[in-house]
């Protein structure tokens, strides 16, 4: 399996996706993405996972550029396979590392020592300039983590959305791009109706990211929406049920 895509590249600037995991994946697990910006001399790390796939990853961001050119590094939310090699990262490169605020006090459990890297996010979320665009950091809250964001890059016009759009997927059907989505529909409706806390939160955040002109949506799991996949895409999103829409279902499971 080819483990590295090309996301976009113009000359300056390149979006690169890394698909490493543990080697023996079980059938129907989720496959984890890591996302690589770089423009000129600076780069962005996007949900680099955990310390399973560590040397791996840093070894392949390193084939791009010297790891030590990483400014920051982004995570989307708390969980182990997108942050739990915090410590790590925070050790061999400078980056500041970014997410929620909510999770800053969590991130000692990691193993993180130096809480003074860290650029808490505030709800609403932000902008930081990069280079000669911006990354955009757009609320993805409970959808699935409380404290949860989407990152956009400017240039690229690439929404990376986390666990938004994740897909379970057999081994044999990774393929890293969605050709057509209704086929590949059943594959994210049972992760989105239970992991996503409601429609509400859906309905925010596809209105958030239609603020901005996207060509593609690229999760942390599974395959990449491009062009009339991600606008079917978000239309799809718009109108899953969470578990709030399946509450009593989740209360009355039958105590044998
Ligand atoms: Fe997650
Ligand atoms: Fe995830």
């Amino acid at each position: 399996m080819n483990k590295e895509t090309l996301l976009y590249e113009d000359g300056v600037h390149k979006c690169v996706m890394f698909s490493l995991e543990d080697e023996d994946q079980a059938e129907n697990s989720l496959s984890v993405n890591q996302f690589l910006i770089i423009q000129g001399d600076s780069a962005i790390v996007i949900d680099p996972g955990s310390g399973s796939i560590f040397s791996e990853l840093y070894e392949a961001i390193g084939r791009h550029i010297d790891p030590l050119k990483i400014k920051y590094i982004f995570f989307s939310h708390q969980d182990p396979d997108v942050a739990g090699a915090i410590a790590e990262w925070s050790v061999a490169t400078s980056a500041k590392l970014i997410m929620s605020g909510l999770w800053t006090r969590f991130m000692s459990h990691y193993g993180l020592t130096d809480s003074s890297r860290i650029i808490a996010l505030p709800d609403h979320g932000g902008r930081i300039p990069f280079k000669e665009g911006y990354v955009q950091f757009i609320p993805a809250h409970f959808l699935h983590s409380p404290g949860n964001f989407s990152l956009y890059d400017s240039r690229s016009k690439i929404v990376f959305s986390g666990d938004i759009g994740a897909a379970i997927l057999s081994p044999q059907n990774l393929n890293k791009q969605v050709d057509d989505f209704e086929s590949h529909r059943p594959f994210l409706e049972s992760f989105h109706q239970r992991y996503m806390a409601a429609n509400a939160f859906c309905r925010a955040w596809v209105r958030e990211v239609k603020r901005y002109e996207v060509d593609m949506i690229a999760p942390q799991h599974g395959s990449l929406f491009r062009g009339p996949d991600a606008a079917a895409f978000l239309e799809w999103f718009e109108n899953v049920e969470g578990g709030l829409e399946h509450l009593d279902e989740l209360y009355l499971a039958k105590i044998e």
